[in-house]
């Protein structure tokens, strides 16, 4: 049983590259992202006050949320949603409250337990699973990152690269000042700065480390 854990700030790349390894390697996949943009949007959804943390907590327990080959919030497919500008500018919020972070880290390490993983997010390697067998931290620079995010979903947008660009470093700094399991570079991890590599290149370089250490 190998476990891999993708770490790195926003629009590094993450998703779409552990997606593509996954399927490379024949792993499992956790966008573990998405489940704190899925609380996200649920709490919206409940028009809950995001700052009112006591609240926040007190909700989780009658949330139904069901994270598979789509999210699923009471039944509803809700994978577009969850990427929307209003859960974007919120998600770092609620991921910086306890409460929230124990119930997912808590599914993660279950997820991962006994299978074949690829994991990615912010805290995966440093917190999540620390004893994985391969921890990356992939970056790139804001400017290259903001570029890809706008890129992304440019038909759907309102916004303009320079709203996404702050949007980042606003993340950024959010996710790597935090108090609870802040953004770091995991111990004994493996840095990959993907600025100027395409993102097949990305994929190659992790999948050669992988092949060339696997035990
Ligand atoms: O990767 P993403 O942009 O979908 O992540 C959304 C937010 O969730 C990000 O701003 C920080 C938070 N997050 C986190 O705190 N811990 C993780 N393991 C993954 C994401």
């Amino acid at each position: 049983m190998t476990i891999i854990t993708i770490d790195g700030p926003s629009g590094a790349g993450k998703s779409t590259i552990a997606k593509m390894l996954s399927k490379k390697l024949n792993y499992n996949y956790l966008d573990t992202g998405a489940m704190y943009r899925a609380i996200t949007f649920a709490m919206l959804k409940k028009s809950i006050d995001l700052q009112n943390e006591e609240l926040i907590c007190k909700a989780l327990d009658s949330i139904d949320l069901e994270f598979s080959d789509n999210i699923k919030l009471d039944g509803d497919i809700i994978d577009s949603q969850i990427r929307s500008n209003l859960v974007t500018k919120n998600v770092s919020l609620i991921s910086s409250y306890k409460c929230v972070r124990d119930i997912l880290v808590e599914y993660q390490r279950c997820f991962a337990k006994g299978n074949d993983t690829i994991l990615d997010g912010r805290d995966t390697g440093s917190v999540v699973l620390p004893d994985a067998d391969f921890k990356f931290y992939l970056t790139a620079s804001v400017e290259a990152r903001a570029k890809r995010r706008y890129e992304e979903y440019k038909e759907e947008r309102e916004d303009s690269y320079n709203d996404v660009l702050e949007d980042i470093k606003r993340r950024d700094d959010f996710d790597m000042n935090r108090d609870i399991s802040p953004l770091i570079i995991p111990n004994n991890s493996i840095l990959v700065d993907s600025t100027d590599m395409s993102i097949d290149e990305t994929v190659e370089y992790i999948y050669n480390h992988i092949k060339r250490k696997d035990k």
